[in-house]
This record gives structure tokens, sequence and C-alpha cells, in this order.
């Protein structure tokens, strides 16, 4: 055989051996129920129209095909969002259950609904995995195949707190513009009722007066998590406190980016320190570009590495404890980590 004839044959020897093996009784060639190696996992989102939330979905859709790979599996991912809306959410819930689906995975658009979704579930027999947006903790204990993969809240707004903290105290100088050796600052708040917006707002602020600093807040408001309306609001208290502001906590990075952009558009000189959550790729950049002071890692590749580690044990039926580090049986907590100029190289892809 010539060369040419024997590469073309050793290429086309998979699809004719896939060809011959169609001709045998087995389910999953052409039409028929899924095949027993295809994992369908649903994914709710509480709305596609969230940066972090998009970068879990992402990396998920990454993870799923590399577990494809890895395992010799059909890793069947099905994403649909919610737009904010928990009537839409709970139809979709019901679609995914209706359809069989193996596994689902919810980012729930208004907490308190969740023990709805939990029974849905455990009346289909189907596993769920909470991610993100924290129902409460007995609501995940309604039945034993529910989960919530997340970071702990309060953790990472004390780290945010201790951003500033750490900048206070090396140089306070830098921070306290007026001089009058106290922390003028303003909060802008994600979503109210989010367990992530309420933890973050109180243990930023914790971590300066528990070391002794004094703050005085100038304002505080709740901008849904949206750099636009973020943007809108700090262009509000530009013109009431102009220079005033020294600190801008914000619950996450959208909205840090948000107060960023109306400084930026006021031309008001010299930014305040301002700190936010999640360590989204946009925030990333703004650092290094020295706009961003800081931010605390949201770990939405870990999180989608658990969400897929954790769907393939249930679905395959092996200790979901092997496969991911459980806690009190239900919880996995993902670690956080503050992000500054000094160590952005570790964050920024390679
Ligand atoms: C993130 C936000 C995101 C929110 C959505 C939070 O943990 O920090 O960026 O908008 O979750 O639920
Ligand atoms: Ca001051």
């Amino acid at each position: 055989m010539s060369q040419t004839i024997k590469n073309c044959f050793s290429r086309l020897l998979p699809s004719m051996l896939a060809a011959a093996l169609c001709l045998l009784p087995l389910a999953g060639c052409g039409g028929g129920p899924e095949p027993r190696d295809t994992v369908r996992v649903g994914v709710a989102l509480y709305t596609q129209d969230d940066t972090f939330i998009a970068s879990v979905v992402q990396n998920m859709e990454r993870t799923a095909q590399e577990t494809e790979t890895d395992a010799g599996i059909k890793f069947n991912l099905s994403v649909v969002d919610g737009r904010n809306n928990q009537t839409t959410q709970l139809e979709q819930v019901d679609r995914f259950l209706a359809r069989g689906y193996d596994v689902l995975c919810v980012n729930i658009v208004d907490r308190t609904a969740a023990a709805v979704v939990v029974d849905k579930a455990q009346e289909a027999g189907v596993p769920l995995i909470f991610f993100n947006r924290q129902p409460v903790d007995e609501d995940i204990r309604r039945s034993e195949q529910v989960y919530y993969i997340g970071v702990d809240a309060q953790g990472n707004g004390t780290l945010q707190g201790r951003l500033v903290l750490d900048a206070w105290e090396q140089d306070p100088s830098a921070v306290d513009r007026n001089g009058d050796g106290v922390l003028q600052y303003a909060m802008l708040e994600g979503e109210p009722g989010h367990q992530d917006a309420l933890l973050r707002t109180e243990y930023s602020v914790k971590a300066l007066t528990d070391a002794g600093v004094e703050v005085e807040k100038l304002a505080s408001a709740t901008a849904n998590w949206n750099r636009g309306q973020a943007s809108s609001r700090v262009a509000l208290w530009l013109e009431e406190f102009g220079d005033q502001i020294e600190v801008i906590f914000s619950n996450n990075d959208d909205m840090a980016l948000g107060a960023i952009d109306a400084f930026k558009a006021a031309g008001a000189g010299q930014l305040p320190l301002v700190v936010g959550v999640d360590a989204t790729a946009p925030a990333l950049e703004s650092i290094a570009a020295g706009e961003l002071y800081g931010t605390v890692l949201n770990d939405a590749d870990g999180m989608a590495q658990a969400m897929v580690d954790l769907s393939l044990a249930l679905w395959s039926g092996e200790d979901p404890a092997d496969a991911v580090s459980l806690e009190d049986g239900h919880y996995v907590w993902l670690p956080y980590r503050q992000v500054t100029q000094e160590n952005l190289s570790d964050f920024l892809e390679t």
C-alpha cells in the first residue's frame, strides 16, 4: 500500500469501525434514548447577564469538555437563562425534570423559593446542586440529594476589608486624603437580600473597625451587582461628596468598575481606593492598569469544576465525598484569596 493510501485508511478506520458497530443492536446509534454513557446536566441561571455567572458557565463548558475526553463519556450540558424571574426559572426546572435530566444545577433567582425547587427535584428523584446564590440551611437539608457550592461571603468580605486595612496601615496619608485620621467611605451593595451582599457589606467594614480604625460612612446604596447602575450612583455621590470619598467598597467587581467609570467620566482627578470581589477578567485588567486597587477571588473556575465533578459523581453513583470536599454532607466551600498588583501575575492567564 502506498503511504497516502495507508494514511487515508488509518484515518477512515475509526469511522468504518463505528459504522460496523452501528449494525449491532446497540443503544445510542441513531435515535432512541440517550445511551448510558451520556450525563445530562441542566443548568438554570438567575440571569445570563451577569459577568461572574457568565464566567462560571464558560468554565463549566470547558471543564465538561475536558471531562468528556478524560472520562470517555458524553457530558450534555444544557444552560437556560431565568432572566431574573423566579416563575420563569421554575418552569425551566419543570422542563428539565420532565425531560429526564440526570442532575440539576440551580443558580436560584429568589432564595426563598428554594424549598419548591427541592421538592420538585426530590419528587422526580433527581439530585440538585444550588450554586452561588445560597438558600437557607433548612432548605438545603430538606433532602439528602441537595448540595450547595459557593464561597463563604463573610470570609471574602473580611479579606476585602483587610485589603484596605493593609493600605491604611502601610501608608495612612495615601488613603486619608483629608488627614483627619478617619476613613471616609462609600459602599456599593449588591442585590438586597443576597447573602453575598449582606455579609460582604458588614464584614468588609468590620475588618477595619475590629483593627481600631475609625470609619465614617458617607453614602451607601444598592446597584444590584451592575456596572451601569453603580456608575450612575457614584456620579451622584461625586457631586455631593467630591474628593471627600477616600475608599469605595463594592460588593463585586462590576460595580467597582462602574465606580471607576464615574470618576473617569467626571474627570475627577485621583481615584479613591476602590476594592471589589470576584477577580473577573475586566477587574484584573483594571488592577493591571492601576485603577482598581484590589479584589478578592470568587473562584468561578473552581465553582465550575466542583459542579462538573459533583454532577458526574451523582450520575454515576459514586460517593460525592470522594469527588469533592464535602462539609456536613451538603456543602462545598471554595477557597478565596486577595488579589492586588503584587500577586496579579498568579491570576492572569498565561
Ligand atoms: C458575585 C457577583 C454576582 C452575584 C450573582 C456574587 O457572588 O460576586 O458578581 O453578580 O454573585 O449572584
Ligand atoms: Ca479621612
